[in-house]
């Protein structure tokens, strides 16, 4: 183990801890764009900068990508260098997405007046480049359907040749972890849109009311992955299968329900 200071609380952890984990575990909170447990640091959107001490040695590091190896480091998340350092991150975000909601409330929070920017582009661009949706296809879900493309301002997300990709499955993890509503989702005619990637995919439908339930590569993935056949036949959405467990629960010769605060005390 080895002894660090956070904030003025000493705080003991294994080596190799990133400066946010450490701060998280003692309650000391730290803001995050780019950054999501599950996956792997990338140290995009400089939100996160603190102050880190050694030896008399200032520095400003990101917290969610940098690993505490020695004893004796000291770490100050809230000093006049770190709100002016996050400020300026803050600021470059802004500059490329100004309509973002989530970029626009850390401005009122942090007073950084959008006025002052010179935006790049049309002012609707939405995506920060923080890269959680290429990180959770590529490390969770394992089939790495988008990556960065281009570079300087022209840099983005984007599929092999900007094309649809016969790897996407349709699972939407991309836009649950995108933190700025920059992957839109939809439904047409019973088909699954994703639009930035040019998904158009097919879904299997319920067979009891016919509404689309998922698309027929992501229900074949989750197969082979549990190791199961795949469904057929008898398909049903989330609805059908909760109006088939009450009509099943209905038909029974009698249902019993247990008062459980019968005998409490005041009743
Ligand atoms: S699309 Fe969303 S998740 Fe992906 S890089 Fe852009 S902002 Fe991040
Ligand atoms: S959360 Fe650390 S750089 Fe984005």
């Amino acid at each position: 183990m080895i002894e660090i200071e956070i904030d003025g609380q000493k705080v003991e952890t294994r080596p190799g801890t990133t400066i946010l984990a450490v701060a998280r575990s003692v309650g000391v909170d730290i803001p995050t764009l780019c950054h999501h447990e599950a996956l792997e640091p990338y140290g995009a959107c400089r939100l996160c900068l603190v102050e880190l001490s050694e030896a008399g040695r200032q520095s400003i590091v990101a917290a969610c990508n940098y690993p505490l190896e020695r004893s004796g480091l000291t770490v100050e998340t809230d000093t006049p260098a770190v709100r002016q350092a996050r400020k300026m991150s803050l600021q470059l975000l802004l500059a490329r997405c100004p309509t973002v909601t989530v970029l626009q409330e850390l401005a009122r929070e942090w007073e950084v007046d959008p006025a002052d920017l010179l935006i790049i582009g049309d002012g609707e661009e939405k995506c920060i480049l923080c890269g959680l949706c290429v990180r959770v296809c590529r490390e969770v879900i394992g089939k790495n359907v988008i990556s960065f493309a281009y570079r300087g301002v022209e840099r983005r997300v984007s599929t092999p040749f900007d094309r649809e990709s016969d790897l996407c499955l349709g699972c939407t993890a991309c836009a649950f972890v995108c933190p700025t509503g920059a992957i839109k989702v939809d439904e047409a005619k019973g088909r699954l849109l994703i639009a930035p990637w040019h998904s158009n995919l097919e879904q299997a439908r319920c067979s009891s009311c016919g509404r689309p339930v998922a698309p027929v590569g992501m229900l074949a993935h989750l197969s082979e992955k549990l190791e199961q056949e795949p469904e057929t036949g008898t398909l049903l959405c989330s609805r059908c299968r909760r109006l088939q467990a009450a009509a099943a629960a209905a038909a029974l010769p009698e249902v019993r329900f247990v008062d459980r605060y019968r005998d409490y005390p005041g009743r």
